[in-house]
Formats: C-alpha cells, structure tokens, sequence
C-alpha cells in the first residue's frame, strides 16, 4: 500500500487523529463523513475549511446511542426519546437544543444541534471507540455530489483530509432525515430514507418545512433550488411521459452533442432512440431505496466518464419517493 494513501481500514489511528484535532472521513450507512471532535473548535474549523462550506450551514453530530445524544442535548423531549428508541442507529438526524460543550463553530451559532445514531458497523465502533461526539458533514467539497465510497473521498478531498476510514459502499446512498424537533410541530428540514409516514407513525403529525422541493413548489418555482449536482454539469428533469421535451431542448439549444445523457427508469425512450443525439441512456432502479442507493454512485461514474448534459426522468411524485426527488430537485432545474 502507498505509505500517502489516507484510505486505511486502522480505526485505532483514527481514533487518536480524532483525539489530536485532525479530521478523519468515515463510513456511514447514507453518504461518507468528513469528521472531527465536536467539542474541538479548532477540529470543527478543519472540516469547513477542507470543504470549503460556509460558516453558517451547521454541521450533523454522529452520537453512538440516544445515552450519548442525551449528554449534549439541554432537552431531550418525549419524542425524541420515542423516536430514538424505534430508530435509532438509522438516517434520522434530530435537531434539538444544545449544552455549551457542542462548540459554537458546529452549530454555526445556533441554539440547536442536529444529532443521529448511525446504523454503520463502522461508524459506531469508531464512535464507541472515540467516546464522544464526532461532527460530520458529508465529505465532499461544498455543492458537489455526496460521497459513497472512500475512493469518491480520496478523488474529492485527496490530501484535505488526515484518513479515509474504508467501509465500503454506502447502503442507504442519500443523506439523513433531518426532523426540527424544537418547533411547536416537529418539522422535517430534510426528507430521506426514514420517512414522514414512519415518523408520524411514532409522534404523529409533523410538517414539511418551508423550502421543501415538494411537487407543488417545484411547479410554482422551478429553478429556486441549486440547478446543479456540480458546478460544471448543467442537469435537467422532466416528469416520466414528457420525454418529448428533451427533445424540443436539444433541438432548440445549442449543445455539445458530446456526454448527453438521460438517467431512464420507465420510459423506454424510443422517440430519443430514433434520432441521431448519440445520447447514453443509464438505467435506474425503479424501487426507491435502490434508487437512492445507486443515485450519487451513477452521477459520480458519469462525471468521470466525461458527462456534460444531464437529463433526469422524475420518480413519481408519492411519498416514497419523497427523498429522492427532493435530492434531484437540488441537482436540477426543470427543463
Ligand atoms: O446522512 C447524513 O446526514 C450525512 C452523514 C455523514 O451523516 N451528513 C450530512 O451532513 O448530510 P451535511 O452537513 O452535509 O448536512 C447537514 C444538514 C444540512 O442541511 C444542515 O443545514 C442541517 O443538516 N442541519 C444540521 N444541523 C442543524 C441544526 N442545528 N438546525 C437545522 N438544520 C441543521
Ligand atoms: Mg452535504
């Protein structure tokens, strides 16, 4: 192995780089983490800098159970108890009030920290091991795709960060729920893989904060969200059964006829088929966990393969489909 290759399976020296300050990317079940001591200003500052984030998004804190989680919340109230003990480790971040030892630079000044048990081996051995609290953003630079495996990391942040932990591929693929349990109804900040209908279930109603991609804003304001996964990829979507305008939008824009490719799932395209676009069609998984689980993987894979215009089939505007969608809203403006 190259003595320089951060990618390591030595969870022992991550724990002392965590211990001495140093960031250190790990494995969890949604997307890679790029971590630091939570409790650690000068730790914390490290990740903003290597992913040049803007000091005011807050980072997640990774906790290895809900005993832990209780330690640095200033409240921990019923629902929180409630869902941690259904949920938890899972990709359900809640957001609650903090204690002063989860430092200012992670909260990015608010009252409040986000907190999630991952369902990782990885992750919560290298938790249990360090001891304490370990903020993670994912471990790209600010605006880029997610990573899901430690060779994503590696390509993405190389020499930024001290040690990729390597756990394999990410099984869930797309972020955490993150669900706002310091307002007067709980609110969901971000959808993911535990979803609305399971959470209810448990606490009942809670809402779709402001700002969510859902299908009825997304008609209102296409474009209000960012337009694209990364920087130099323009990415468009279209519902299923309006295949018919991509076609219009080739024929009205001028384009490199180059890295055209459209992330199919239903429609069998024929009518872009039977044209002279030499237009790459990548096959998705129409069941949604698959889906998420393959999403950042397929969009890194084609990136590197010289992707220039993307076009996306939209999933199904139903509930299950909630955080995928609203992943590729993100990603995309409407076409
Ligand atoms: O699955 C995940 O959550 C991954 C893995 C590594 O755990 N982490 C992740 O972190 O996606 P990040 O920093 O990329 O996204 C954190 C999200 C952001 O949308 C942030 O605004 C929100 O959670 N967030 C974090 N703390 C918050 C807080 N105190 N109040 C409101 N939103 C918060
Ligand atoms: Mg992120």
């Amino acid at each position: 192995m190259n003595p320089a290759d951060p990618i390591s399976h030595d969870l022992q020296r991550a724990v002392k780089l965590l211990t001495a300050g140093c960031v250190v990317a790990f494995p969890t079940e949604t997307v890679y983490g790029l971590g630091a001591d939570a409790t650690n200003p000068q730790a914390v500052r490290r990740i903003f800098a290597a992913k040049g984030r803007p000091g005011t998004n807050p980072l997640i804190v990774h906790v290895a159970d809900a005993d832990v989680a209780k330690r640095y919340a200033k409240d921990w109230p019923e629902a929180a108890v409630a869902l941690a003990s259904k949920f938890w480790p899972s990709p359900l971040t809640l957001v609650v009030f903090k204690t002063d030892a989860i430092v200012p630079e992670v909260s990015a000044g608010r009252a409040t920290v986000g907190l999630r048990s991952p369902a990782h081996p990885i992750a919560l051995e290298l938790l249990r091991a360090f001891g304490g609290p370990i903020a993670a953003p994912s471990a790209n630079r600010s605006n880029r795709i997610s990573p899901t495996t430690a060779e994503h990391v590696r390509a993405e942040l190389g020499s930024s960060v001290d040690l990729i932990l390597d756990g394999g591929p990410c099984q869930v693929g797309i972020e955490s729920t993150v669900l706002d349990l310091t307002s007067a109804t709980p609110a969901i900040l971000r959808p993911g893989a535990v979803t609305r209908e399971q959470i209810e279930a448990v606490i009942g109603r809670v809402d779709l904060a402001a700002g969510q991609p859902d299908a009825s804003q997304g008609a209102k304001s296409p474009g209000q969200h960012a337009i694209h996964y990364a920087p130099s990829t323009p990415a468009y979507r279209f519902e299923a059964g309006q295949t018919a305008r991509v076609l219009d939008w080739l024929a009205s824009h001028p384009t490199d006829p180059t890295g055209l490719v459209v992330l199919q799932t239903w429609d069998d395209f024929s009518g872009l088929r039977s044209t002279s676009w030499p237009i790459h069609f990548e096959r998705m998984d129409p069941d949604p966990a698959e889906y998420a689980r393959d999403l950042y993987a397929t969009l890194h894979r084609l990136d590197t393969g010289g992707l220039r215009t993307l076009f996306i089939e939209m999933p199904p505007d139903e509930p299950r489909w909630a955080a995928v969608r609203d992943r590729l809203f993100r990603a995309t403006r409407a076409i």
